[in-house]
């Protein structure tokens, strides 16, 4: 039940799934809200400080997440796909790992080069692992927001692969929503 067989993912792996899917779609909507806010609003601070704890929680779930593929082998692509899919299909998993991993990272040197705190929920202050630098803290800034809407449209393309497969080809050999749900 807890772990993945060949038919289907088992729980750790699909509440890690859709945990982070939350999480790193809420964090992508935040993240354009909050920067769009007025340098006055009383509540930026705040929400600058929630944006951070949780992208760091993002970063620790997708290496818990790794971890669990090495542990518990998830299942293979179906045979009955074309050759196209499951390429297309590995592509774009492996790049939303990247993706996953580098965009907190370079969210967390962005604050540690703007020289801005980082607190995880007000329960510890994180250590700054590079030293201020302004210009460079700008072009993280962009690397970030890049990355984010890159790890967006490559979540569209996923999601429209698993609905494909659900209501265009009703497949049941093919559908591999269900193994996730
Ligand atoms: C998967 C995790 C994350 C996602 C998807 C994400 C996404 C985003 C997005 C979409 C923006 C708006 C970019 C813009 O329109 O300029 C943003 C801004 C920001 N993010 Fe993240 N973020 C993540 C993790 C982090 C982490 C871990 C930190 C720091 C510890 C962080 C710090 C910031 C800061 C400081 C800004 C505002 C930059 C500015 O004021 O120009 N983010 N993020």
């Amino acid at each position: 039940m807890l772990n993945n067989n060949q038919e289907r993912y088992g729980l750790i792996s699909k509440s890690l799934h859709w945990l982070l899917a939350l999480m790193i779609l809420s964090l992508i909507a935040v993240g354009a809200y909050m920067t769009d806010l007025d340098k006055q609003d009383a509540m930026r601070g705040q929400i600058y400080a929630l944006h951070k704890a949780f992208g760091v929680t993002v970063l620790g779930l997708v290496l818990l997440r790794i971890l669990w593929i090495k542990l518990s082998r998830p299942p293979e692509l179906p045979v009955a796909l074309q050759n196209w899919e499951k390429i297309l299909s590995r592509v774009v998993k492996v790049l939303l790992y990247i993706l996953m991993l580098s965009t907190p990272v370079i969210g967390y040197l962005m604050s540690n080069a703007a020289d801005k705190p980082i607190s995880f929920f007000g329960l510890a202050r994180l250590p700054a692992i590079i030293a201020p630098d302004k210009d460079l803290a700008e072009l993280l800034g962009e690397a970030h927001e890049l990355l984010a809407f890159t790890m967006l449209t490559l979540v569209g393309l996923h999601v429209a692969g698993a609905l494909k497969h659900r209501f265009f080809d009703r497949d049941p050999d093919t559908d591999v929503l269900k193994r996730m749900l």
